[in-house]
């Protein structure tokens, strides 16, 4: 059904389609990293583009909304095809509409700005291709600053297995691509995407009741994500892992990219949640009133690129000091590392279901990382959970004192969209200083 569709749209609209729109020019805000061997690091030239779902979408013959607020234009865009036929992404003002500021090897991202809400950032390689990180066997370190982020947001770091060119060579329609920050998934599915595979996502779409600029289409985006950090000054989570299931996934690497069997939990490590309460936060062992270095290795089998992935470790540099990730200390789950045998006994400890197994959890990341991935920084709040997930009580209902229950010292009432965009329009999230290289030489102490 999916394949047909998509077939008849490719015979229809044969060049006009998702096109890129002119009416403000596209200059992405460059941003310097660092790639990493024993004998050193050396200074790669990138830039960061913000992802489509945030740009102005027009009609491809004047300035007519194709989508305001949070629905689309019933003349432009009637269905799927028409949609990407008759409207164009545009370029985006970076400082000015979004809050992105570049400088150097430093990336600030600014909660709100004016209507605008949060953002998505795409780590690129030159003006229209991503950059791709293959992570197995590798070491992946940033620097970020937390200090002015408060309850219920969320900075995040992560990588997904996008296409390097978002979608533009596999996707007749799509004329925009990776230039426009086109091809966005993830493990979550997310169907909140206005376009996908160079399609509108307008067919079933239903508008938010609780979010003014987003809504729900027929169609999700899924693939594989690994996430390094979500963090406010509060709470972190790292390294979740997310799998899907072979073809099944969707995105890049799979025939069917909508189809969505992910496991959209994944098996994370929130040192708190864990049980260590004193280790991550304002004024405590990683303190998140300054910045902090953060490094994370991609362990293999055997040590080599072409191992299996076999565990994650998470490691703190902050004002010269070297500080390991805290153990857990929940009963019958050990390590300070996320590993097939910590995520099973943590899903059995927190009464979860296993899908993280059902889905060949550490091992089947596999393709996903050996074929590259691409880096995307973001900085969001949450209109489904207020992150309570993250950074409080969760679920709400639950008892306090049960395992993997409390995740952070975040009132029960916080996080609450209404209440963040108002109060904490100016928080903000800085990564800087992102190093890639083998394991241990992306930082000293
Ligand atoms: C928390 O982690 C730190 C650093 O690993 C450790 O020194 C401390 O004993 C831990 N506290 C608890 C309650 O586990």
């Amino acid at each position: 059904m999916q394949q047909r569709a998509l077939l008849l749209s490719a015979l229809v609209a044969v060049a006009r389609a998702q096109q890129a729109g002119t009416q403000t020019s596209e200059n992405k805000p460059s941003l310097t990293w660092q790639k990493c061997t024993a004998s050193g690091c050396t200074d790669q030239s990138g830039s960061v583009g913000i992802d489509a779902n945030w740009r102005w979408v027009h009609s491809t013959d004047g300035t007519t909304n194709c989508y305001t607020g949070n629905e689309w234009d019933a003349d432009l865009c009637p269905d799927d095809e028409t949609c990407a036929t008759n409207c164009a992404l545009d370029g985006a003002d970076y400082s000015g509409t979004y809050g992105v500021e570049a400088d150097g090897d430093s990336l600030s991202l600014t909660f709100k700005t004016g209507s605008n809400v949060g953002s998505r950032l795409f780590l690129m390689e030159d003006d229209s291709t991503y950059q791709m990180f293959k992570l197995l066997n590798q070491e992946f370190t940033f620097d970020v600053d937390v200090s002015a982020l408060p309850c219920g947001l969320n900075g995040a770091l992560y990588f997904v297995s996008m296409d390097a060119d978002g979608g533009l060579s596999k996707y007749e329609n799509n004329k925009a691509g990776a230039k426009y920050g086109t091809g966005y998934c993830d493990s979550q599915c997310p169907r909140d995407l206005k376009f996908i595979n160079g399609q509108g996502n307008v067919d079933g779409w239903e508008p938010s009741d609780n979010d003014a600029n987003a809504g729900v289409g027929g169609h999700g985006s899924c693939c594989a994500e690994m996430d390094i950090w979500e963090a406010n000054k509060i709470s972190t989570a790292e390294a979740g892992q997310t799998m899907c299931d072979g073809d099944s996934c969707g995105g890049t690497y799979s025939s069917t990219r909508y189809a969505g069997t992910c496991d959209p939990d994944g098996c994370d490590f929130n040192p708190y949640r864990m049980g260590n309460e004193s280790f991550y936060g304002p004024g405590k062992i990683v303190d998140t009133s300054s910045k902090m270095t953060v490094v994370t290795q991609f362990i293999t089998s055997d040590n080599t690129a072409t191992g299996t992935l076999s565990e994650i470790k998470r490691i703190y540099v902050q004002d010269g000091k070297v500080i390991a990730n805290s153990a857990s200390d929940v009963s019958g789950v050990s390590g300070n590392s996320i590993t097939s045998d910590f995520c099973t006994a943590q899903k059995k400890a927190f009464g979860d279901e296993d899908v993280f197994a059902k889905y060949n959890g550490m091992s089947g990341m596999g393709e996903g990382l050996e074929q590259g991935m691409v880096l995307v920084m973001s900085l969001w709040d949450d209109h489904n959970s207020n992150m309570l997930w993250l950074d409080s009580t969760y679920p709400t209902d639950a008892t306090a004192s049960d395992p993997g229950v409390a995740r952070g010292t975040c009132g029960a009432d916080s996080g609450k969209p209404t209440d963040v965009e108002s109060a904490s329009a100016d928080a903000k999230v800085v990564f800087s200083n992102i190093k890639v290289g083998a394991i241990g030489s992306t930082y000293s102490s």
